[in-house]
């Protein structure tokens, strides 16, 4: 008699990606955010590109080996160039994410982001964990904090020499946001970011019924938010079981949007 192994199946998505939940207010897509098409079927003139895509540091969880390596985490994917495909190539003005509009990039400096995100104004914030996060434990100094990117979309180049895209006063606040980290033992993904950090975002960037995209949505977060908060999401997740779990949390935050009345 055999023992029986585990099939050891390497789900790719298809080309297009899978639509695996599609509602008013939130669509869920496994597939890979590198494919041309997927782009495309993105409606023109969203209101947020808002996104946590994978550092290139190889991350996984350590001894616990509760979570694996993350898809496109070994440096060979330039994620800035990808992500410029999403608010739409220098040199195209009609489409992508709105003029003038925000981005937050988790994981990136601005300088990584200025020229292929073509982005106007820039600011380094800091997500202060109030934890100790995942990263190299060999450290004495474990990693308490993540820094990300804000700035605003300006299509064209011109403008962006005239310096548009500077900063409003609107949004002059401190560059530190403090929130819990997802706890250990319940977060869902080793990346996992809190809700309401991204819906602090969110709501300082968007107006209610807005598309917010988030392209390497993860456990989806970002989506869970924008639902929360009174806009719509977009999400791309390469993971199988992620991308499920990103329609299961998105459900459950559209049901209670509902009862708030958020919708
Ligand atoms: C840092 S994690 C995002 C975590 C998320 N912010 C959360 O709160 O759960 C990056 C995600 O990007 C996904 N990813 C990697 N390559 C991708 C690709 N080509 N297309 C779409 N998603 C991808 C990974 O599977 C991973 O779940």
């Amino acid at each position: 008699m055999t023992t029986a192994e585990p099939l050891a199946l390497t789900l790719t998505p298809p080309p297009g990606g899978e639509i695996l939940h599609a509602s008013d207010r939130a669509t869920v897509i496994w597939g890979d955010c590198r494919d041309p098409q997927i782009i495309a079927s993105v409606p023109d003139w969203y209101g947020l590109l808002c996104t946590d895509p994978p550092y290139g540091m190889r991350y996984n969880s350590g001894r616990s080996g509760r979570f694996t390596e993350i898809p496109g985490d070994d440096g060979t994917v330039d994620w800035p160039a990808v992500l410029g495909q999403w608010v739409g190539p220098e040199g195209t003005f009609n489409g992508g994410l709105a003029p003038s509009r925000h981005v937050y990039v988790f994981g990136y400096r601005p300088d990584e982001l200025t020229a292929p995100l073509r982005l106007g104004g820039t600011a380094e914030l800091v997500w202060d964990k109030l934890d100790l996060g995942s990263g190299d434990l060999t450290s004495p100094w474990g990693p308490g904090h993540e820094s990300f990117t804000f700035g605003v979309h300006v299509k064209r180049r011109s403008d962006r020499e005239k310096g548009a895209g500077n900063l409003s006063a609107r949004l002059r606040r401190g560059s530190v946001l403090r929130y819990q980290r997802p706890g250990r033992g319940y977060a869902r993904h080793s990346n996992e970011k809190p809700v309401p950090l991204m819906a602090d975002l969110i709501e300082s960037s968007t107006v209610r019924g807005e598309l917010v995209v988030d392209p390497c949505a993860g456990s989806g977060s970002t989506g869970v938010a924008a639902v929360l908060e009174g806009r719509r999401c977009f999400l791309v997740e390469t993971k199988r079981a992620d991308a499920e779990q990103c329609v299961q949390r998105v459900v459950a935050a559209e049901r209670l949007a509902a009862q708030m009345g958020a919708l």
